[in-house]
């Protein structure tokens, strides 16, 4: 069965108050996009294009404005609403009529990743039967699911926010998982905060030895946009790689057309609507 995209755009946002009391997180702009292009560009990279999109009900109709039906891309978007933020393994009971069994690759609307060779990486992982998340290094692993390792290398445990974190590695937010997912994330119960955690998921997963851990090195950036900081790092960073390469990062409109998922007319059409900016320019620029 082909694999199908979840990207999970609810949450409450708070650390991100006041500017995310109107506005969902994942339309905040990361320099010249929003948040949410990011998360669907590597979904997107992975070969994936019919995609659920998980929001807030508030939320829902301003990406719908932002993202239409997703056929611009040559995608296809399923909308549904988490009405409470119970937890990144609820995603999988929400979309599970829409996996309908299929595999999926889940990726949460606020995180970024980039580097060279990630699409390889991506693709790979989106065409094997292996369920796999995905290790990086990090400087304050207590933020984060942790990977606890057995003398072996082998994965020990994955904790959520840990106050004595096993390891600096992290568990990032993507996750590729296998059609028994919504199934599997029936059987756990809330943790203390009240959360289905996807942590307790991947736990299942590795108590059957069926989870497989790929390490990101240190060519590639994993960020995250929870913070005010972290927001506008992640900005200066995509300004600054565009400014240096003139090349975009999370260009759908881009890697549509390289995947010849939109023909040029369809690009010609997409730049004239951004006709007065640099964005439009890089548009007009990759039919020549
Ligand atoms: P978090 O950053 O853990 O939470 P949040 O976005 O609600 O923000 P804050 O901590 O500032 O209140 O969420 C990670 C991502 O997952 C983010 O893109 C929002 C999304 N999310 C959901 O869509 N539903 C959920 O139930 C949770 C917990 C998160």
């Amino acid at each position: 069965m082909t694999r199908k995209g979840i990207i999970l755009a609810g949450g409450s946002g708070t650390r991100l108050y006041p500017i995310t009391m109107a506005v969902s997180k994942q339309l905040m702009p990361i320099y010249d996009k929003p948040m949410i292009f990011y998360p669907i560009s590597t979904l997107m990279l992975a070969g994936i294009r019919d995609i659920a999109v998980i929001t807030t009900p508030h939320d829902q109709a301003q990406f719908q404005h932002v993202l239409g039906d997703g056929s611009q891309w040559g995608l296809r978007f399923t909308w549904i609403v988490q009405d409470s933020p119970d937890g990144l393994a609820q995603a999988y009971l929400l979309a599970e009529d829409f996996l309908d069994g299929a595999p999926s690759a889940m990726v949460l609307g606020d995180n970024l990743f980039f580097g060279h060779g990630l699409t390889e990486i991506l693709k790979s992982a989106s065409v094997s039967d292996d369920n796999a998340v995905f290790g990086y290094q990090v400087r304050d692993p207590e933020r984060y699911g942790v990977i606890g390792f057995n003398p072996d290398g082998t994965v020990a445990e994955i904790t959520e926010k840990p106050s004595a974190p096993a390891s600096n590695f992290a568990v990032t937010g993507l996750y590729f998982l296998n059609g028994d997912a919504p199934e599997k994330a029936r059987t756990i119960t809330p943790s203390a905060r009240g959360e289905l955690e996807i942590a307790d998921l991947l736990a299942l997963y590795l108590k059957e030895e069926a989870l497989k851990v790929h390490k990101m090195g240190r060519g590639y950036a994993w960020l995250d946009t929870g913070t005010h900081a972290s927001l506008l790092d992640a900005g200066n960073f995509a300004r600054t790689l565009e400014n240096r390469q003139g090349l975009q990062t999370g260009c759908l409109e881009e890697i549509a057309f390289e995947q010849d998922w939109i023909t040029e007319s369809e690009l010609r059409d997409r730049a004239a609507l951004f006709a007065k900016n640099a964005y439009g320019d890089y548009l007009l620029r990759l039919l020549d």
